[in-house]
């Protein structure tokens, strides 16, 4: 099983094309290479899929700012010193134990399986930590991400964002918890 403490070193997967990368937690000294990732790493397009933030520096700046907060998993995905997955879950004001999940996957990496690996990494951290399940936003035409979060067994419960986006959430049963 994996342990939470794995993640801080790191643990090495194998994509689908073969290539090896590096998972691990974020780190305050990513900020620069997270950078790069947003500008560099995304098209437009998957910017405008994951975000609808800005992904400036001041938003590198707060993610740094968080790097040890308790209520926050994030979580890299390294080849070399660049970013090429980026993950996170984010405790939810109302809903504590329902931590809120965003991901993305530079365009070079996509189709890869490293999606579907970073989610369920960060799944089992939120198990671990004790969270009753997870939800996350999507945009109703991105059927790439929304096949995704079926196969894992999420379900769409809602809609957000003036009806542009599903809410969807994955119930983790009381024995995996
Ligand atoms: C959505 C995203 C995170 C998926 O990550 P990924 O690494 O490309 O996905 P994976 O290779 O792990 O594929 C996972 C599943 O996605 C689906 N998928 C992958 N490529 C697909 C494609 N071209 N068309 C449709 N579905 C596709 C499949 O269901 C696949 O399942 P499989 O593993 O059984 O084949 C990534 O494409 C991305 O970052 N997109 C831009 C930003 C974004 O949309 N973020 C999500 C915001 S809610």
């Amino acid at each position: 099983m994996l342990s939470l403490l794995d993640l801080e070193s790191g643990i090495w997967v194998t994509l689908r094309s073969g290539e090896q990368v590096l998972v691990r937690r974020f780190r305050r000294t990513d900020g620069e290479a997270l950078y790069r990732f947003f500008q560099q790493g995304l098209s437009p397009e998957s910017q405008r899929l994951y975000s609808s933030q800005p992904l400036d520096r001041s938003l590198v700046n707060i993610v740094v700012s968080e790097t040890d907060a308790p209520d926050v998993m994030r979580l890299v995905a390294l080849k070399g010193d660049q970013v090429v997955g980026y993950a996170y879950w984010r405790e939810q004001l109302f809903k504590a134990r329902m931590p809120l999940l965003s991901i993305a996957v530079a365009d070079s990496h996509q189709g890869l399986g490293l999606g579907r690996l970073l989610m369920e990494l960060l799944i089992e951290t939120a198990r671990q930590k004790g969270m009753e399940g997870m939800e996350l936003h999507v945009f109703k035409h991105n059927l790439r991400a929304i096949n995704l979060y079926l196969k894992l067994g999420f379900e769409i419960v809602g809609e957000t964002d003036y009806g542009r986006q599903w809410i969807m959430a994955l119930r983790f049963k009381p024995e995996e918890q």
